[in-house]
């Protein structure tokens, strides 16, 4: 019986200990945290192409995340500073990412603001970036013989249209390169919250930010 109460005790003790270390204590660490004021909510177009990224598996080769430059050479690569945890407020769940098979696309909107870019690279990235890896989605497109009214013809490099074709967004498409032209977090971080006031640098010998 003495066995089954210390059995029964180390496990509550160790899923307590778990909860609270992977839980509670990153909860209370981030449940006050202020969007910055250069941060805007997402529009429901918006809303809509984070989904398209979702379900296209985008989050498997692009992270949202450049480090602070003591722990790679994020910013010299053209990602932009390291990000902090307000900058993430509106994104429910967050699309960090671990891998990088691309680049990181958290400044995407900023480095590429051009929808027909975005667009022909969706259709075809090795027609922009010789040798790119990245899947081309033909489908998120259709081809016609003409536009007809409200069509978004994409202008594709030479050679890239069918002949006697057109090349038309689709919906999912449109709202996608509106999300990646919103991935724009130029504007100044906001200091954590746990910085104490007044403080301009980190301690001495900590890293620098
Ligand atoms: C198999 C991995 C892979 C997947 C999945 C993938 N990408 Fe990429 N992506 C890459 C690679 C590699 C590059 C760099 C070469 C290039 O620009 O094509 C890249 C480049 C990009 C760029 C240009 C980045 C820059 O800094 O110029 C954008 C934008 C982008 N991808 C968006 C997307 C979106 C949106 C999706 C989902 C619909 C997606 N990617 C899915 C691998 C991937």
């Amino acid at each position: 019986m003495l066995n089954e109460i210390k059995l029964a005790t180390g496990a509550v003790v160790s899923l307590g200990v778990a909860t609270a270390a992977l839980v509670v204590l990153p909860y209370i660490q981030v449940k006050d945290i202020q969007a910055p004021a250069g941060l805007k909510p997402y529009t429901e177009q918006q809303l809509r192409g984070r989904a398209v990224y979702v379900a296209n598996g985008c989050v498997y080769c692009h992270s949202q995340q450049p480090r602070d430059r003591n722990y790679g050479p994020d910013s010299a690569r053209g990602w932009g500073r390291s990000s902090v945890p307000g900058d993430y407020v509106y994104d429910q769940p967050h699309l960090l990412g671990t891998m990088r098979t691309g680049p990181d696309l958290f400044n995407i909107g900023a480095r590429q603001p051009s929808a027909d870019w975005h667009l022909g690279h969706l259709y075809q990235p090795r027609a922009y970036v010789p040798g790119s890896n990245m899947p081309a989605y033909p489908f998120l497109f259709k081809q016609k013989s003409a536009a007809e009214e409200g069509d978004v013809v994409v202008q594709l490099p030479p050679g890239l249209n069918p002949p006697g074709r057109v090349t038309i967004a689709s919906q999912e498409a449109l709202d996608l390169v509106k999300y990646l032209q919103a991935m724009n977090h130029t504007y100044p971080a906001i200091a954590s919250t746990s910085t104490p006031v007044g403080a301009t640098s980190s301690p001495e010998g900590g890293p620098s930010k």
